[in-house]
């Protein structure tokens, strides 16, 4: 049967590193004909429902149980049980009504339930995945025998694993959500209903916000079990966010890589002590700098005790259009936690990184920028847990000053733009996607 106008109802997590990418490929697909319906969570739905849908595209939600906007802050456990029973119902009722419109679900991290869900109504289902190629392996593997090792060992500070496809991982490079006792029991139960829904299938396809030349290891170690298909990157062209802001302007008036952007993504917050830090590493620095520090994340620039200082340096906003900083000509460093869409668009942009992961699998990204992409330096703690400011310091200044560091973020930028022109590996894999979509042989 051929479909003149596939249906694809794309599923999608609430968080805006989930929702980002999500909404660039639903931009792609409507660009080569198919018609999207984008479906997230109610309370993060309410929200964007506010502004008209892009065209081509439909909104729909599914409830979270929870009305009032997303914050993934308070207990993550809750949320994603929640997400699980309120969402699986109203799938159900929203596709007990509509679903013979959809051709086909894309399904996005974290919510395996979906792909459930759409086997019960007969439509075929496909993965999206949010983080790199590499943690798919990882967590293959986890579930697949080396869980019982990696937990009897992960104590020992000589501990490293090696799996298939990836660099050797210590302790500090695995997700965090392997580190006992892991108070995240649920997030990584989800990544295991992930694989066995794809063990549902045979040798499954994957769709991942990747691309084939940056991580060609994991994708073929991954060749088994997974067919792993780099669409990305995924993300807003700089030249979609034209408002010109403040910071822009500001950016403006700063010499070519003179500035340090910093941000720690949509859901991480600092410590007050490691506020202060950060801090002193920035003034010492003695360069500009943009900082992100989000009003609802519980931080506050003016809990800061050098804020006067820091505000002659350089300028602190709740929220920018991060890839349009990214792309400004005088940042010249990303301190980043190292989420997959901060660091995809770091790369992406050309920019060296200072990494400082938190938790999931920023880690894993850091370890892949410093030791396999070699565009950064990760910080290091003190025996208590702080990054000190003299280590900030030191680190940002060996990024800046590097040569090498600067030449390699400057070429996967230029493979990353490779990938998604015409005739580039993303472009011609979703073309793939969107002819069989088109001819289904059904
Ligand atoms: C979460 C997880 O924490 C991360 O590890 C995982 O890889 C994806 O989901 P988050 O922590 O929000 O994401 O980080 P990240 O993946 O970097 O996504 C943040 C998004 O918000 C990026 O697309 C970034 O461009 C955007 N952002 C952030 C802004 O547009 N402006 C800002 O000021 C800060």
């Amino acid at each position: 049967m051929t479909h003149p106008r596939p249906q694809v109802l794309l599923v999608t997590f609430a968080s805006q590193g989930h929702i980002n990418p999500s909404l660039q490929f639903a931009k792609t697909l409507i660009n080569n004909g198919v018609h999207v319906t984008f479906m997230t969570a109610s309370s993060t739905m309410h929200q964007m429902a506010k502004t008209p849908a892009p065209q081509g595209l439909s909104y729909a939600y599914f409830s979270d149980g929870n009305e009032s906007v997303f914050q993934l802050t308070g207990d993550i456990n809750r949320y994603l049980s929640e997400t699980k029973s309120h969402g699986t119902q109203s799938l159900r009722e929203f596709l007990a009504d509509q679903g013979t419109l959809f051709t086909s679900i894309v399904y996005c991290t974290l919510l395996p339930w979906v792909a459930t869900v759409a086997r019960e109504f007969n439509i075929p289902s496909t993965l999206l995945w949010f983080q790199p190629a590499s943690l798919l392996n990882i967590f293959y593997h986890y579930f697949k025998g080396y869980e019982e090792m990696i937990t009897k060992n992960i104590d020992d500070p000589t501990f490293s694993v090696k799996m298939p496809g990836l660099p050797p991982l210590s302790r500090r490079d695995l997700p965090s959500f392997f580190i006992p006792p892991t108070p995240h029991v649920v997030p990584l139960q989800t990544f295991k209903e992930h694989v066995q829904v794809l063990d549902q299938q045979t040798k499954p396809r994957v769709l991942v916000n990747t691309f084939d030349l940056l991580e060609p290891q994991a994708i073929k170690a991954a060749e088994n079990c997974y067919n792993l298909i780099g669409v990305g990157p995924l993300m807003p062209s700089a030249f979609e966010a034209s408002k010109e802001r403040r910071e822009m302007e500001w950016l403006s008036t700063k010499p070519e890589r003179s500035v340090i952007y910093v941000s720690f993504g949509s859901l991480s917050t600092l410590a007050k002590a490691q506020m202060e830090e950060l801090a002193k590493g920035l003034l010492e620095a003695g360069r500009p700098f943009l900082w992100v520090i989000r009003e609802s994340g519980g931080e506050e620039k003016e809990g800061l005790s050098s804020q006067r200082e820091l505000e002659k340096q350089g300028m602190i906003v709740p929220w920018c259009s991060q890839v349009e900083v990214l792309s400004h000509p005088s940042v010249g460093c990303f301190l980043t936690h190292c989420g997959w869409n901060s660091t995809f668009e770091s790369l992406v942009s050309g920019v060296p990184m200072v990494t400082f992961p938190q938790w999931v699998d920023q880690g894993t990204n850091s370890k892949l920028v410093r030791d396999v992409w070699n565009t950064g330096v990760r910080l290091t703690e003190n025996g208590v847990g702080i990054v000190e400011g003299y280590e900030i310091k030191r680190c940002l200044e060996m990024v800046m000053g590097s040569e090498e560091i600067r030449k390699n973020a400057m070429k996967w930028k230029d493979l990353a733009k490779e990938a998604v022109q015409k005739g580039g590996s993303s472009y011609k894999n979703i073309q793939a996607f969107v002819e069989e979509l088109t001819n289904d042989p059904s």
